[in-house]
């Protein structure tokens, strides 16, 4: 069945219903496979997009970029510091400018009122590339990943090991609740979600069937699991906490004998990226405890990290189809 998003912005997967995340995985995969046998849709042809940077990064921009090409869209990358953006002009009269010029805005930064403020007045679709407190367009490639592996999602066994109150630990919460998956956060206590967003989560996954765990035991959390998912300890504007991060979450790192414990051997793993696996990075020479997955892990046969990374252009393009094409 299809759903009409034309027009929504996606800011967090809070506001999506469980039919519309599920219609965005199936077009994921259709715009996919008409990738992979030279079928372009041009659902975006002449339409001009604005990608807003206040943090670094890498397949987030790129699977922008690659979608809005792919689909026949013009992308204009404004880097920190391009824009007046909140420091000689308010976010929200930016906002109504690139409302007058652009289709859509991809913004990823720190406040995630930025994204709000952005969609409130700028009066076209805003789509959050990430912000201090959600990653919602990761969650949709992390889903697809998992799908193509199990064909299903309902259901499946999803442990998220690390820092549990991240915006990625956020989002996955959030998503596997309303796909009616057995999510657990498996974490210091220190570093659990808040809890009113573990309340939310919860009344979605009882319309569901899902279920949302937090729990501080590794054995517990990864039992039986179907994905191990990881993400840095500290994440972009928190690089002071790395000392005590090490501290907090070496007891966390995915290993092999982690992945043992799960008892599945046909369990898979999942990060977002970046990722420390015994890297060798300027930050890892700094700080050469910091390793939330082992290489062994990474580059062995459970890992679909890479899989997931190319995963981000078919779902990101797929929300821009959706909310903006023709
Ligand atoms: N996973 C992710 O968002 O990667 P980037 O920071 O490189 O965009
Ligand atoms: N939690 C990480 C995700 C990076 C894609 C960060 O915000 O840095």
């Amino acid at each position: 069945m299809a759903f009409n998003l034309k027009g929504r912005s996606l800011l967090t997967l809070k506001d999506f219903s469980s039919q519309d995340i599920r219609f965005l995985i199936d077009l994921s995969a259709k715009l996919k496979a008409d990738k992979y046998t030279g079928i372009f849709g041009h659902n975006l042809a002449g339409k001009n997009i604005a990608l807003i940077f206040e943090k670094p990064s890498t397949r987030t921009r790129c699977a922008f970029v690659v979608a809005c090409v792919d689909e026949g869209a013009h992308p204009e990358y404004l880097g920190k510091g391009d824009i007046q953006f909140g420091k000689k002009e308010t976010v929200a009269d930016s906002a109504r400018v690139l409302g007058r010029m652009f289709d859509g805005i991809q913004f990823r930064g720190f406040s995630h009122k930025t994204v709000e403020t952005l969609a409130k007045y700028s009066g076209i679709p805003v789509w959050n590339g990430l912000t201090d407190s959600y990653h919602p367009t990761q969650v949709l490639a992390d889903f697809l990943t998992i799908r193509e592996d199990f064909g299903k999602l309902s259901g499946i066994k999803l442990a998220y090991v690390g820092d549990g109150r991240n915006n990625v630990a956020s989002s996955l919460m959030v998503g596997a609740a309303k796909l009616g998956m057995d999510f657990r956060i498996v974490a210091p206590e220190s570093l659990f979600p808040e809890e009113s967003l573990v309340r939310e989560s919860r009344n979605w996954a009882a319309e569901t069937g899902g279920k949302i765990a937090l729990t501080t035991s590794v054995d517990q959390g990864v039992k039986n699991a179907d994905a191990v998912y990881a993400d840095v300890w500290a994440s972009m504007g928190e690089e002071e906490k790395i000392p005590e991060r090490i501290q907090l979450l070496t007891p966390y790192q995915v290993n092999q004998q982690m992945i043992e414990k799960t008892g599945n051997d046909k369990v898979i793993f999942l990060h977002c990226l970046p990722a420390f696996h015994n890297t060798d990075t300027e930050v890892s020479a700094k700080y050469p405890d910091i390793c939330e997955v082992t290489d062994e892990v990474f580059e062995g046969k459970h890992s679909r990290v890479f899989d997931e990374a190319e995963n981000r252009v078919h779902t990101i393009k797929a929300v821009m189809v959706a909310t903006l094409g023709k």
